[in-house]
């Protein structure tokens, strides 16, 4: 029996129902795409680096008393998740100045922002992803006070837990996007974790290893995934260079 229909494309993952209803299907593209969708390109192995990688952040994010929607490893692209209802805001966190931060406030790249600062971002690529804050999403309803909160501790823990796990490995986590959803009455993490949505530089060369690369065209963009990958010892399956 198929049980497998296709539910949603995003730029860079799709998600297909499975038998179990409250279960989805996420499979990894080697799409990558910037500046809201403006530039897509296939790049090999892009999508089983990103699932293993997803897997492995997600599962110690678990371990650290973070709930998110990562169930199991289906294959080298695609793994199982729990259905969520998402909540259409992502929420970045920073350490260093990079980016957007830099285009918008003027500040140099590489300053470190002590304590680390918290942004909400409305999803709507037409719109270009505009700034928005508490008062918005509770006048638009896009989410409540309680998930507000929730969502603002969940992405500081997942600073603490992840900042130490990249400094370990001699990377520096520059900053990250998240998004929730509630799975039943409970908000948790969901969409993934991966070097697509963060910025990942090494601690001492500041060398780029996220898709920094590809907005910048920079070259070797999955190679530096999988640099990242390596040094936090997450296992990838060896593939034939495509
Ligand atoms: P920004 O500097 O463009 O605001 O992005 C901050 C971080 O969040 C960066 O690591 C990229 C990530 N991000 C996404 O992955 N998708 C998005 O739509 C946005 C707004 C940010």
């Amino acid at each position: 029996m198929i049980t497998e229909t296709l539910l949603y494309t995003g730029k860079a993952k799709s998600l297909y129902t499975t038998e179990n209803p409250d279960q989805l299907l996420c499979v990894f593209r080697n799409d990558t795409s910037a500046f809201d969708g403006e530039k897509i390109v296939q790049l090999a192995r892009k999508g089983m680096v990103n699932n293993y990688f997803n897997a492995f952040i997600m599962q110690k994010l678990a371990q650290a008393g973070i709930p998110n929607h990562f169930e199991k490893l289906k294959n080298d692209t695609s793994s199982i998740v729990k259905r969520l209802k998402m909540i259409p805001v992502e929420c970045v966190v920073r350490n260093f100045a990079a980016g957007s931060l830099c285009r918008r406030l003027g500040v140099e790249m590489g300053l470190e922002l002590k304590p680390p600062t918290f942004e909400f971002f409305l999803k709507n690529d037409a719109l270009h992803d505009p700034m928005i804050n508490d008062s918005l999403i509770i006048t638009f309803q896009w989410a409540t006070q309680k998930d507000i909160d929730q969502m603002k501790a969940y992405a500081l823990q997942v600073n603490t837990v992840l900042s130490e796990l990249f400094l370990k490995a001699g990377l520096l986590l520059v900053d990250y996007k998240l998004e929730f959803g509630h799975y039943h009455n409970s908000l948790i993490l969901g969409d993934e974790f991966s070097p697509d949505g963060c910025r990942i530089w090494d601690a001492k060369t500041k060398k780029v290893l996220d898709k920094d690369r590809f907005r910048k065209d920079m070259g070797d963009v999955v190679e530096a995934y999988e640099e990242v990958a390596q040094r936090l010892g997450i296992a990838l399956p060896v593939m034939p260079v495509a």
